[in-house]
This record gives C-alpha cells, sequence and structure tokens, in this order.
C-alpha cells in the first residue's frame, strides 16, 4: 500500500501503529528532517522464480507536515532502482504513484527498468493499462470505485511483448470497454424508437465483440508461436469492474463510518463556532451576492410557492434529517451557492459550515444565479430565465444521480410563469 498525502492528514503518529504492526506501508520519498526513510521503501517478493520488487512515491501533500519531509520522486528513483537492479538485474519493478498520470508517464519514459506503474491520479478515473517505453502505466477509478484484477506472465525477459503480445493488449482493451458498453445496454430496456435505437446499438457491438474475439485468437495463437522459439516476454490481461452504486453495506463498516461521520460532525461544530461570521462580502465567497430565496419570493410569489414544493427547497433539511448537514463532503450540492464562484476557488470549508440560514436549501439563486442586484432593479439587472444543463451537472453528477435526463428533469422544477 502506498502511503498517500492523504494518509499523512493526521500526522505520522496516526499511523504509526499501523507500521509497528507491519502493514505493508510503502514509500520511497518520505524521509524525517534528518532525511531518513520513514516507511519501507522496497518490499521484496518472489513468484515462482521471478523476484518482485515494489516500491512507491508519494506525491507532496498540500499542506507542511511536521517531522515529514517528502523527497521529489527525481531524487530518490534513481538510486534506489539502481540498488534494485544491482541485487536482481532481471527484478520486476512496480511502482505504486500518487503522482498525477503525466508525471507517471514522465517516469516511465526515464526509466525503462520499471515494468509496471499502478497510478493514483486523483482527477483521472479507470486508465486501461498502457505501455509507456516498456513500462506498463494503469489505475482503477478513483477512491476504489472500481477494483481491477491484473494478470501478469512474466517470461524470461523484462519485456513486454512488443508485436503480436502488444497488439493482443490493444485489442483486449478494446473487447473490455466493448463488454462494458455492451453490459451497460443490455440491461435496459427502453420504449419505442428508444428500444428501437439501443437493439440496433446492441446488435453491432455484438457483431463486433466477434470480430475481435476472432483475431485475438489469432493473436494468441502467434504469441504461442512466438514463445516456441524460446524468448518469452512478459504478457498480460486485465479486467476492470465497476462497483454497483446499490452494494448492500457491509454492517461492521457501516458501523465504524457512522462513527467516523459523528467525530467528523464534532469536530466541524467546533471549528465553525471558532470561525466567527462568513466573509460574504468578499469576492471569493461562495454565497458572494447572494439574497436567499425569502427576498425573491416576496416578488416572484408564483414561482416561490412552487419551488417549496420541489425537494431543492428541503435539501439541507434531508441533510439535517440525516445527521450530515455538519460534512463538508455533503454540503456542496445541498446549499445555495454562487456555483459560477464556488466551482473556480478552493472553498473554504468555514465557508461552508457557517452558511447563512436563508441559503441553506437549494434555492432560486442556484438555478437563477446572484440575485442581489436584480433584486433591488429587476428591470436593470436580468438574471438568468433558463439553468443550462451545465449547471444541473455540477451537482446532478453521474454518482449523485445516475439516471439525470436535463429536460425530463427540468420539466419537474420549471417554475411556473407568473
Ligand atoms: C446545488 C446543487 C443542485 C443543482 C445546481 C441542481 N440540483 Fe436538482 N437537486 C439537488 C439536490 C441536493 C436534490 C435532492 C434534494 C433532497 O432530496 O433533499 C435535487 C433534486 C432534484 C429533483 C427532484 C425534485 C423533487 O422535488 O423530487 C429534480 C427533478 C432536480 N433536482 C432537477 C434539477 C435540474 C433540472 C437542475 C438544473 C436546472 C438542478 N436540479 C440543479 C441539487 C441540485
Ligand atoms: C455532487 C453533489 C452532491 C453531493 C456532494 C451530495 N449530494 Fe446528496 N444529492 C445530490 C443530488 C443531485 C440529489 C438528488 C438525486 C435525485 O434526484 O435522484 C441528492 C439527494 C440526496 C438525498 C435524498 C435522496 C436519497 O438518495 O435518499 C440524500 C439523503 C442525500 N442526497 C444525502 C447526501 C449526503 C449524506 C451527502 C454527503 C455524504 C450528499 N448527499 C452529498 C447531490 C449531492
Ligand atoms: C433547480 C432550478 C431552479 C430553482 C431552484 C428555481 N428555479 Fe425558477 N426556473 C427554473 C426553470 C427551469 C425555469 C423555466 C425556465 C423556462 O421556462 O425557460 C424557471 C423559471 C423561473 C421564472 C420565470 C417564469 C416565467 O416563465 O416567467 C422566475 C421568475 C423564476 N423561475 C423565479 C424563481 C424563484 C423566485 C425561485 C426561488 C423561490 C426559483 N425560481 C427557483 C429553475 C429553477
Ligand atoms: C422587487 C421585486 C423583485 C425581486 C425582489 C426579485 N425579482 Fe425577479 N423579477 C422581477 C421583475 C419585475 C421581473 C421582470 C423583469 C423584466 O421583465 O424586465 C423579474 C424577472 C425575473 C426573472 C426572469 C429573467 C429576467 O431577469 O428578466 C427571473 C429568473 C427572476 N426574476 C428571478 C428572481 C430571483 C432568483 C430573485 C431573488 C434573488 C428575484 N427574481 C428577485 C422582480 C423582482
Amino acid at each position: 500500500m502506498a502511503v498517500g498525502p492523504l494518509d499523512l492528514a493526521a500526522g505520522l503518529d496516526f499511523i504509526r501503529p499501523e507500521i509497528e504492526q507491519g502493514f505493508p506501508w510503502v514509500s520511497a520519498n518520505i524521509v524525517t528532517a534528518a532525511g531518513k526513510p520513514i516507511f519501507q521503501q522496497i518490499i521484496r517478493k518472489k513468484a515462482g522464480n521471478i523476484q518482485l520488487s515494489i516500491t512507491a512515491v508519494t506525491a507532496p501533500p498540500g499542506k507542511i507536515l511536521k517531522g515529514i519531509e517528502v523527497l521529489s520522486w527525481e531524487s530518490v528513483l534513481p538510486s534506489l532502482l539502481g540498488q534494485i537492479r544491482k541485487e536482481n538485474d532481471k527484478s520486476f519493478i512496480i511502482v505504486l504513484s500518487n503522482y498525477s498520470n503525466e508525471e507517471n508517464i514522465r517516469i516511465a519514459k526515464l526509466f525503462p527498468e520499471i515494468s509496471l506503474i499502478i497510478g493514483a491520479d486523483r482527477r483521472k478515473g479507470n486508465i486501461s493499462p498502457k505501455i509507456v517505453n516498456n513500462c506498463l502505466i494503469t489505475q482503477t477509478a478513483k477512491q476504489g470505485k472500481s477494483q481491477g484484477v491484473l494478470d501478469i506472465r512474466p517470461g524470461n525477459n523484462r519485456h513486454w511483448g512488443i508485436n503480436s503480445a502488444e497488439k493482443l493488449v490493444n485489442l483486449q482493451n478494446k473487447l473490455g470497454s466493448l463488454n462494458w458498453q455492451l453490459s451497460r445496454l443490455e440491461k435496459k430496456a427502453l420504449q419505442g424508437e428508444q428500444e428501437n435505437r439501443r437493439r440496433k446499438a446492441v446488435n453491432r457491438l455484438q457483431h463486433e465483440k466477434e470480430q475481435l474475439t476472432l483475431q485475438i485468437a489469432g493473436l494468441k495463437e502467434a504469441a504461442r508461436k512466438e514463445a516456441d522459439s524460446g524468448i518469452r516476454n512478459d504478457a498480460f490481461s486485465y479486467r476492470f469492474i465497476a462497483l454497483a452504486r446499490k452494494l448492500p453495506d457491509d454492517q461492521a463498516t457501516r458501523v465504524r463510518v457512522g462513527e467516523l461521520n459523528k467525530a467528523i460532525r464534532a469536530l466541524n461544530k467546533q471549528k465553525k463556532q471558532s470561525a466567527g461570521r462568513t466573509q460574504r462580502q468578499s469576492g471569493t465567497s461562495p454565497s458572494h451576492n447572494i439574497t436567499g430565496s425569502d427576498l425573491c419570493a416576496t416578488c416572484h410569489t408564483v414561482q416561490a410557492d412552487f419551488w417549496k414544493g420541489t425537494s431543492h427547497a428541503s435539501a439541507y433539511e434531508t441533510l439535517v434529517d440525516k445527521g450530515r448537514n455538519f460534512d463538508i463532503g455533503c454540503l456542496f450540492c445541498h446549499l445555495t451557492l454562487n456555483l459560477k464562484t464556488a466551482a473556480d476557488t478552493d472553498m473554504r470549508q468555514a465557508d461552508l459550515l457557517s452558511f447563512p440560514a436563508e441559503l441553506q436549501a437549494v434555492g432560486c439563486e442556484t438555478c437563477h444565479g446572484p440575485g442581489k442586484k436584480h433584486s433591488i432593479r429587476p428591470r436593470q439587472f436580468h438574471l438568468v430565465k433558463t439553468p443550462s444543463e451545465e449547471l444541473c451537472l455540477t451537482c446532478h453528477t453521474e454518482e449523485h444521480d445516475g439516471d439525470f435526463n436535463y429536460l425530463r428533469k427540468r420539466d419537474l422544477i420549471s417554475c411556473p410563469a407568473g
């Protein structure tokens, strides 16, 4: 397990017991102020007669941590890889990295002796295995939202198969994504013309799949012949499985998560008290120029009455009911925000926690934009009449609303004309 920046967030003392209990944390570039490595730098394992050497590079955390220094990968990898190669020049080297994918590609280009980089880019989802300079780079979706099996069949030289094997990789990638598309399409039966289109797409994909399967079989045969020649390249296959949204909770985990949420709530309650007033006047505040729905209601009674009947009006209450209204991870989408400002700025936690009562809902200005000036001179300062799909999608993300359809859902919440 590579140490990530968040694993250090609570300080070294927090994970020290785990280090002592032998949890296999690994990081090559986290050192004490005196430059001594804190975690194991290399984990060595045997797979048959292959020597596996696993190391990790930790991306620098956002804040300075007491007693911990995070060196750059450039300053640790050359000597570390040299050491591994000296021990065994056929070692299969795996680097776990939580740097960005671009940075991982740079690492691969510099060090052809690395066979595999498993990434954890926070902004990227699933990355199918790609060969860069004889190094395989891959990652499953962020935060463990999909699981992956990477099956490696090591050869007798540290080289990923170039000819047939590399083509095989690409075709298998294609087959993987095809299967995924198919499984999605096959699940949902639709109505009328849409259903016809869906069927056609399924047929087309199935035909493609048959062709691919044939090609793959041919290539496998070629690869077998290559193997007969005595030189066996490293080869792999993989499978990613996206986790279903509605998997039942594991009871023990649910209890622990409940306790954690309680602790977060207590902490944030304290924070809110010490944070004091929000800076609503500051241009970077997510509530900048927002008045709250009550004022809008004084002139737009018809729309306000309608809005009160939608669940947007009670979105904050929903969090209160669940005891999650002090959870920063939830508030962003259950409040009236200046989404334009909020999306571009690193939102201050205290801002979200100390939102004024009149903005505790997905209010008018979420959709129509900040309306301070409009409320004073409505005929001079106009608001957005029809909120865009893009705006809805800031909150109605795939994760929180799997079947968001703009036109259909907009109909449900469109305020009536006065
Ligand atoms: C700031 C985040 C946010 C934005 C922007 C947003 N929504 Fe929502 N929406 C929510 C939340 C949160 C809920 C669920 C509230 C609850 O159940 O407590 C919701 C619920 C809904 C519902 C269910 C309504 C009901 O009464 O059952 C519809 C439909 C909907 N949204 C459509 C839209 C559309 C269309 C847009 C864009 C015009 C949009 N939303 C913009 C956060 C948002
Ligand atoms: C990215 C935006 C977003 C975040 C973050 C978010 N929600 Fe929501 N939430 C929504 C939207 C959108 C809906 C409405 C979904 C729909 O209409 O199908 C919703 C609906 C809900 C509902 C009512 C529907 C249901 O599923 O029971 C609850 C409860 C809820 N959210 C709780 C939470 C909690 C707790 C958190 C924090 C862990 C959270 N939400 C974080 C966007 C978000
Ligand atoms: C979730 C998004 C959303 C929220 C929240 C929302 N509206 Fe709307 N509003 C819409 C949509 C969509 C329309 C329809 C636009 C159209 O027909 O082009 C609309 C239309 C309007 C109109 C124009 C009506 C007309 O046709 O003349 C007014 C005025 C209005 N809303 C005011 C409000 C007020 C006041 C609130 C809060 C009490 C509010 N809206 C909350 C989405 C929203
Ligand atoms: C003092 C009364 C008043 C207040 C307060 C007010 N409005 Fe309006 N609003 C109007 C009038 C009048 C119009 C029609 C403007 C026109 O046709 O030139 C209007 C128009 C609108 C429109 C249609 C688009 C436009 O700008 O022409 C929307 C959307 C809207 N208001 C939303 C809101 C929201 C959201 C708030 C609260 C932040 C709000 N209004 C507060 C009087 C008001």
